[in-house]
């Protein structure tokens, strides 16, 4: 009995690492189809949202377009996504990670400062040039600014999964009802300040 439950722990741990070590899984078909037996043609494989970039009003905040599994579902089994970044002057996009992949970043237009933290606690930033591509590495924590007080930045950033997930480091901290103390401990500050931090998260857009 006992050893039937050493073996069945050891079958869940290294199928839990399997998972840990894999991208997202491969698929055994072409594509995956939105049903099972769904007719498809080549505009299943289309994804025209970002048609309103071009000729677009450029935005007055931070904007982020995404064209993953979610927004195009012919990516499910790809390993592949998309993200078209816009930068008004003076904005940020605040410290987040991907937990599913690597940031591939391509600077189409402007400067932008960007910067990603290793699990040694190092910084690693840059100030980019248009034409410049950064890698940020996988699951670590990144953020992007465009310092320019006059012109806005626009990146595209390639991810190699279909649904890269995105972390905001201040979201998930103070906007999720994390306990007020447990937060003051854990930044060795005071239950006032957490509330502070937390109502400007709270009255932003
Ligand atoms: C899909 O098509 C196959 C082959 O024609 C058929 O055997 C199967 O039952 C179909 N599946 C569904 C969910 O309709
Ligand atoms: C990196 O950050 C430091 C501290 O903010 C700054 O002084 C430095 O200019 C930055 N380096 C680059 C290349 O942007």
């Amino acid at each position: 009995m006992a050893s039937t439950l050493k073996f069945i722990a050891l079958l869940i741990s290294s199928f839990a690492i399997i998972q840990m070590a894999m991208a997202d899984p491969d698929i055994i078909s072409d594509f995956i189809r939105p049903t099972p037996n769904a007719t498809v043609d080549a505009n299943y494989f289309t994804f025209t949202g970002m048609r309103v970039l071009i000729g677009g009003a450029p935005p007055t905040t931070f904007t982020v377009l995404k064209a993953t599994m979610a927004e195009f579902p012919a990516l499910f089994g790809q390993s592949v996504s998309y993200a078209v970044l816009q930068f008004p002057s003076g904005t940020v996009n605040p410290p987040h990670t991907h937990p599913r992949s690597a940031e591939l970043l391509f600077l189409i237009d402007g400067t932008l400062e960007v910067g990603f933290v290793d699990t040694k606690n190092n910084l690693f930033n840059q100030t980019l040039q248009a034409g410049d591509m950064f890698v940020f590495p996988k699951g670590l924590v990144h953020y992007q600014y465009n310092a320019d007080s006059q012109n806005s930045a626009l990146a595209i950033s390639a991810f190699g999964s279909a649904s890269a997930g995105t972390v905001s480091i201040p979201a998930t901290l103070f906007t999720t009802n994390i306990d007020d103390n447990v937060l003051a401990l854990s930044f060795k500050t005071d239950v006032g300040t957490i509330e502070k931090l937390k109502s400007g998260l709270a009255s932003q857009p």
